[in-house]
This record gives structure tokens, C-alpha cells and sequence, in this order.
């Protein structure tokens, strides 16, 4: 009975301890948006901006600062994400990477349905497929002769195994069949990819138009079509931009998303309360602008809700685990 009862006061102690922490959440600690990128790339941006907007949503009473821990086409950042204090101060803002690592890494060490809260989707992002500015290849016909007449003598970079960026083009050299496969070389993110890119120092890149769009308005880098399945009409710097689809690649349709995750076990009166600051940042004109000006589209559907956010990307593990297990090449 004594024990009992030291039990019960020890439990007792423990949910007030967390219902304290829950109801005085977001406190003074800041919220860190964990990015499995390096800075000044893509996903980077995306959690910058929300980070912005969430801030304002949460009428100030909170502070962002974004971490980038990259590597291992981001799996590394996510890990590091599944095993913090699930408080509520450390967020993992990820993309399809989520959903491509457990196809590709066998020895994954996280599981992404079930080490992590899902707390709603953020955007989608098309991809853009370009070229350094030495490239001698204008528009797509003239870089499918390229290709041929240099087949293997052509490299594409990326952010590393698993990445979107790594994904893509996978998959259009696998559309295109190409002779001989080019070499790939990884980065710890495309920010740092597309220095190399502008440099000249790589050749090729498929990349989001979050990171390529101010790139190619300014001229540093080629530009020769869009991995979704309609052309980008809205977008002034892209809209001349043929669809894969349309140079000849039957089904070619690719579209980045990103979404926001907390460690298993945060409270939840906090993922509701982030969940709902994240909903009204979605809806917040100057991050739906920021979007939209480099081609990204804010979710608007029921997938801003954890439900249906982790039920789609159980969906995109589906879709992608066997395409990947079909390919054959493994991270580990
Ligand atoms: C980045 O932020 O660097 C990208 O999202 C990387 C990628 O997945 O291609």
C-alpha cells in the first residue's frame, strides 16, 4: 500500500510536471526547426520563411532558430530529430526524403512512422532540371544530343543518397535510359551544389525552383525543363519551361513536398498548439507570396492536419519503397 502510494504521488508529480510544461509551451527555450540541409538551400528557405510566419502566428511569444544538420542525404538531421526531447523545441522540417530513406537506407536508424509525431504539411515544390552556363546544350533536344555524343563523360549533382534532389535524377536518367549513367556527385545540400553548378566546377542538376528560379532569372545557369506534369504558367521566369512529359518522357511528373515532425511522444496540447501556428502561417500572405514567387504552393488541404499528413506520406513510403528496391542501388 505504501508503495502504491509512493507510486501514485511519483506519477501524480510526473503528469503535472508535464501538463505544467505543456500549458506554459512555447516558454522562453526557442523552437528549433532541425534542416537536414545545409543552409541557404531550399528546404533551408522553407523554414526560414515558416519559421517567420509561425513566429507572427504565435503572436511573438515564440523563437525560431533553424539548425541545419546535414549529411546522408538528410537522414542524419532526421535522426538526430527522432531522438530529442520530445518537448516540443526541437522540429525536424524534412521533404520526400522522409518518405525515400527507408527504400534506400536498409540500416535506417529511425523509423518514420513510427519516431516521429506528424505535424501538417507545408508546401509542394516543382523541380527544374539545369546546367552550368559553359554547358554546350541551349534547350532539351540540344542537351539529349549531348548526352549522346558525351555519354559518361557528364556528371549531376546532388544533396546526398535519398535527397530530392538525388531522386530526381535517378529517375530522369532512368527515363531517358541513358547509355551510360552519369557520375553523381553528392553535396551536403544543393546550396553548396549550386555554387559548384554556377562555377562550372559539375555539370548538371535537378533541383527545387525554390533554389533555382533567382538562379536562372539572373542568367548563372542553364535551364531545360520541369518535372511536373503541367508547365508552370504562373511562374514568369519558368513558364516557357517545357514539362519532361512534353519532351518525350511518357509519366515524368515529380513534385517536392515538405512537412513539419516532432519526436514520438511530444504532449499533445503542444503539437496542437504548433499544429495550429503552422496553419495560420500557411495562411499568412507574405509566406504564401514568398512561396508562390519561386514556383512553391502552399498547402491548403486536409493534409495541414497530422492525420492526413502522415497518411499521405505512408502513401509516398509505398510508392517509393518498391520503385527504389526495383533500381536496386542502396545507401548502406
Ligand atoms: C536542400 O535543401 O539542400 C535540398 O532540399 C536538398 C535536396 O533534397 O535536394
Amino acid at each position: 500500500m505504501k508503495r502504491l502510494l509512493v507510486l501514485a504521488a511519483a506519477a501524480a508529480t510526473l503528469f503535472s510536471a508535464f501538463s505544467a510544461s505543456a500549458q506554459t509551451f512555447p516558454g522562453s527555450k526557442p523552437i528549433s526547426f532541425v534542416v537536414p540541409f545545409a543552409a541557404g538551400g531550399p528546404t533551408d528557405r522553407v523554414a526560414r520563411d515558416l519559421a517567420e510566419a509561425m513566429r507572427k502566428s504565435m503572436g511573438g511569444s515564440a523563437n525560431f532558430v533553424v539548425e541545419n544538420v546535414n549529411g546522408a542525404g538528410g537522414t542524419i538531421g532526421a535522426n538526430k530529430v527522432a531522438k530529442a526531447s520530445p518537448d516540443g523545441h526541437t522540429l525536424l522540417l524534412h521533404h520526400i526524403g522522409m518518405a525515400a530513406a527507408p527504400g534506400l537506407y536498409r540500416k535506417l536508424q529511425y523509423k518514420p512512422l513510427e519516431d516521429f509525431e506528424f505535424l501538417g504539411m507545408i508546401n509542394e515544390v516543382p523541380m527544374t532540371l539545369i546546367g552550368k552556363p559553359q554547358l554546350e546544350a541551349n534547350t532539351y533536344r540540344d542537351l539529349e544530343n549531348y548526352i549522346r555524343v558525351n555519354a559518361g563523360k557528364l556528371n549531376i549533382a546532388h544533396a546526398g543518397l535519398g535527397s530530392a534532389s538525388h531522386l530526381c535524377g535517378l529517375m530522369w536518367q532512368s527515363a531517358i535510359n541513358a547509355k551510360e549513367a552519369m557520375t553523381t556527385i553528392p553535396f551536403g545540400g544543393t546550396a553548396p551544389a549550386m555554387n559548384a553548378l554556377v562555377g562550372g566546377q559539375v555539370d548538371m542538376m535537378c533541383d527545387q525552383t525554390t533554389n533555382t528560379t533567382g538562379q536562372i532569372e539572373a542568367g548563372r545557369v542553364k535551364a531545360y525543363a520541369v518535372t511536373t506534369s503541367k508547365p508552370l504558367k504562373n511562374n514568369k521566369v519558368l513558364k516557357d519551361l517545357p514539362t519532361l512529359q512534353e519532351m518525350g518522357l511518357k509519366g515524368f511528373d515529380l513534385t517536392i513536398w515538405h512537412g513539419l515532425y516532432a519526436p514520438k511522444g511530444t504532449p499533445p496540447a503542444v503539437l496542437a498548439q504548433i499544429n495550429d501556428a503552422l496553419k495560420k502561417a500557411l495562411k499568412d500572405p507574405d509566406f504564401i507570396k514568398k512561396q508562390e514567387g519561386l514556383g512553391a504552393v502552399v498547402v491548403t488541404d486536409k493534409r495541414v492536419e497530422p492525420a492526413a499528413h502522415k497518411a499521405f506520406v505512408t502513401a509516398e513510403i509505398n510508392k517509393l519503397k518498391p520503385v527504389i528496391e526495383a533500381g536496386g542501388k542502396f545507401a548502406d
